[in-house]
């Protein structure tokens, strides 16, 4: 089945020597059922002419504001509501750095700012202008907005040099629009419970234990069930972060205690849950109503009890319907320390990260996870963005649902 069968689709194409490609990229998806409009930067047509363009959509390449000749104007707005989604392939530094910043001064960026449907960026540049700090910086901010970065290849580039900024290749960018169709709608009906975020433990009024989550990974979790379709209980600790899609009702807690209250209350009515909260394993024994004073000179000794362990909880009132994961962060002995937290705690998956791999862990915006199910395999995955991580752990969740 083509899954961009009469798919209304806008492919912004900016001013790069990778420009030549859309031509074959607009075939392409004409050939797979897509309709398609084109908004074309004016440095793009220095590359590719509208003229080829227009023949291959069989529709007018939109690039300027309003027709010159007869002062038809073209709505971005009205282009930004027609779609179901927007490809801007090749993007340059340029169109990515006015795209992260809003600088509006053309038509392809209007309408990116008017865009209702999911956008999809394809870097096309040279290898140090990929890696320049801003570039990067700039496609963070645009995967933070919820755009969707196809990754450019490693390659030979028209500079003639070889590295990382050549365009993904036209076959390779419809399969990753076609498997984003395939997946949107597969969790519709499923209701999944996700925890997120650190907890907070009281020691006195201005004074908790606590640790460095800031809930990156839960809520990537949260906004990747939400865009396949399923309706979203994302239980969180205290973070920075806001969840964005309208199917995700967030449930805000501070205390471990609080955070088990509530996974309790929710999880037998959900298809799974996955528990990806930083719980403090320990709270203080007594709570100081007042705040405590240093004595000058004497040690300050804390007893610490253990919390409730919300994954065991869970993975004793399971019913054999629901999928329960969960996730380990270690920083020793990886699999054997995940292997016995999957069974103690009754998991049917669990997700390990470990904070001896560079660029995995708290706060960062990427991770590297290990999958480990009750069956005993194990799937490593490399190094990737947290919101692509949350997709393969969710890929791999659909194995049960
Ligand atoms: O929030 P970020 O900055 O993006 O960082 C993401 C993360 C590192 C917090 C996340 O990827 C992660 O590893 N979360 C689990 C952290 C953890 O508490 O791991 P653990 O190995 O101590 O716990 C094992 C499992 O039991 C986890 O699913 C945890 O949620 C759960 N647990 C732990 C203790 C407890 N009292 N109740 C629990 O439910």
């Amino acid at each position: 089945m083509y899954m961009l069968q009469g798919k209304k689709v806008v492919l912004g194409i900016t001013g790069s020597i990778a420009a030549y490609k859309a031509a074959y990229l607009s075939r392409a998806l004409i050939k797979k059922g897509a309709e398609v409009q084109i908004v074309i930067t004016p440095a793009g047509k220095e590359f590719i002419t509208p003229v080829t363009l227009s023949a291959l959509t069989q529709k007018p390449v939109i690039s300027e504001f309003f027709t010159a000749n007869d002062g038809t104007w073209h709505s971005h707005v009205d282009i930004g509501l027609w779609a179901d989604l927007m490809l801007i392939a090749p993007a340059t530094a340029a169109t990515i750095g006015k795209m992260a910043h809003g600088i509006a001064d053309n038509m392809l960026i209007t309408t990116y700012l008017s865009m209702k449907a999911p956008v999809f960026v394809a870097p096309a540049m040279d290898l140090d202008m990929f890696a320049h700090p801003s570039t990067q910086e700039n496609i963070d901010k645009l995967r933070s907005y919820g755009n969707i970065i196809i990754e450019p290849a490693t390659g030979y580039l028209a500079s003639a040099l070889e590295g990382k900024g050549r365009m993904e290749e036209p076959d390779n960018i419809v399969k990753v629009l076609e498997d984003y169709f395939k997946k949107k709608n597969d969790l519709n009906q499923k209701k999944i419970l996700i925890t997120a975020g650190p907890t907070y433990e009281k020691i006195d009024p201005v004074r908790y234990i606590s640790n460095y989550s800031s809930g990156k990974m839960g809520y990537a979790l949260a906004e990747e069930c939400a865009s396949r379709g399923a309706e979203v209980i994302l239980i969180s600790g205290p973070v920075q972060l806001k969840a964005k899609n309208p199917k995700i009702t967030t449930v805000q807690v501070e205390s471990a205690e609080e955070m088990h209250r509530k996974a309790k209350e929710y999880f037998p009515e959900t298809d799974a849950g996955i528990l990806c909260a930083a719980v403090a394993d320990f709270k203080p024994a007594h709570y100081a109503e007042h705040k405590m004073k240093r004595q000058p000179g004497e040690p300050m000794e804390l007893v610490l009890i253990p919390n409730p362990d919300i994954a065991a909880s869970l993975g004793e009132i399971k019913k054999p319907h629901q999928i329960l994961a969960g996730f380990a962060l270690e920083t020793e002995n990886g699999i054997q320390n995940a292997e016995r937290k999957l069974k103690k705690k009754n998991l049917d998956f669990i997700v390990l990260n470990s904070l001896s791999d560079e660029g995995a862990g708290f706060q960062n915006n990427t991770n590297k996870v290990t999958i480990i199910d009750s069956g005993s395999n194990v799937i490593d995955y490399p190094l990737k963005p947290k919101k692509e991580v949350a997709e393969d752990i969710i890929d791999y969740l659909m194995n049960y649902l």
